[in-house]
């Protein structure tokens, strides 16, 4: 079998065209604009990648977008009075703080002092209660879960009854991601570094969720015969062949392999990245309503 490749890249931009439409008519119904403020620390070249993209994905839109750019000395408590500026900024609606902090910043401090309402990375313990209580509705979920979310359902629909493996258990994408497909009734199987036949465990999942950040680990004869394939992965990785020092992204998932065994399949790049940002202006477009009322 191979697999059919999901366009995230495809579906992420029809995603944010359609939150375009959504943010002008809530701008031109109340008069609240959209507004994301989004914090860097340091001069990470991936993060500053991400961030970039998060403005870009914000300004199309039509949100109001601030970028907050702090040294890689910044103290804890410079950046922590700058979280608290923003939550009583009545113009932002959205709080990101772009991790990894550095090591001298107490990473818990700072994403728990984010307002919940505008926590749109869905990683304050309100939100991550509402969420693994079942009040997803009520919650701001994270947004490289509920973006792979949507493309799993959109391969596969109901998911009810279905074998889920997440491989990874990291706070961002491995347990949200497993509480949301608990939510839509899969059996849920988290399996991580100390899990025993990792490949066995896999081998029994209708989908696999592949989220522990190492490259290309997930090998194609780990995968059942037509399941769905998420590869949250993106791992820079050496690619002489492509000139001297050059470099590509790959995911946690053998992708040539997988494909040749999987029903469906996210490429890295251009499958669940692109959804990740597409979902963190759904957030924002959601915080914002919610202030309309
Ligand atoms: N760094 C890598 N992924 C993420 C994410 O989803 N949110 C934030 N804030 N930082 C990240």
């Amino acid at each position: 079998m191979t697999a059919t490749r999901i366009d995230g890249k495809a579906i992420a931009g029809e995603l944010r065209a359609k939150i375009a439409v959504e943010a002008e008519k809530l701008i031109n119904e109340t008069k609240v604009v959209p507004g994301l403020a989004v914090i860097i620390v340091g001069e990470d070249p991936a993060s500053q990648v991400y961030v970039a993209s998060k403005g870009r994905a914000a300004n199309e839109c039509n949100f109001h977008s601030v970028q907050h750019t702090l040294a890689v000395d910044t103290s804890e408590e410079a950046l922590l009075s700058l979280v608290d500026e923003l939550n009583n900024d009545i113009a932002i609606h959205g709080i990101l703080v772009q991790l990894p902090l550095p090591d001298h910043i107490d990473e818990s401090k700072v994403l728990n002092l984010i307002r919940p309402d505008k926590d749109v990375d869905g990683f304050h313990p309100i939100n991550v209660g509402l969420l693994t209580a079942g009040e997803r509705d009520k919650a701001m979920v994270p947004c490289t879960p509920a973006g792979s979310l949507i493309l799993t359902k959109r391969v596969l629909g109901d998911l009810s009854g279905k074998t889920a493996v997440v491989v990874g258990r990291s706070n961002i994408v491995g347990k949200p991601m497993a509480a949301l497909l608990l939510a839509e009734s899969c059996t849920v199987t988290i399996a991580h570094s100390r899990t025993k036949d990792l490949p066995a465990v896999v081998r029994g999942a209708d989908i696999v969720v592949a989220a522990v950040g190492r490259p290309q680990m997930v090998k194609g004869d780990w995968i059942k015969e037509g399941a769905c394939v998420i590869d949250v992965g993106i791992n820079r990785i050496p690619a002489p062949e492509r000139g001297e020092g050059k470099t590509r992204l790959v995911g946690d998932v053998d992708y040539d392999s997988a494909v040749e065994r999987a029903g469906f399949i996210t490429p890295v790049p251009g499958g669940v990245g692109p959804m990740t940002i597409a979902l963190l202006m759904a957030n924002t477009l959601t915080a914002a309503r919610r202030t309309a009322g």
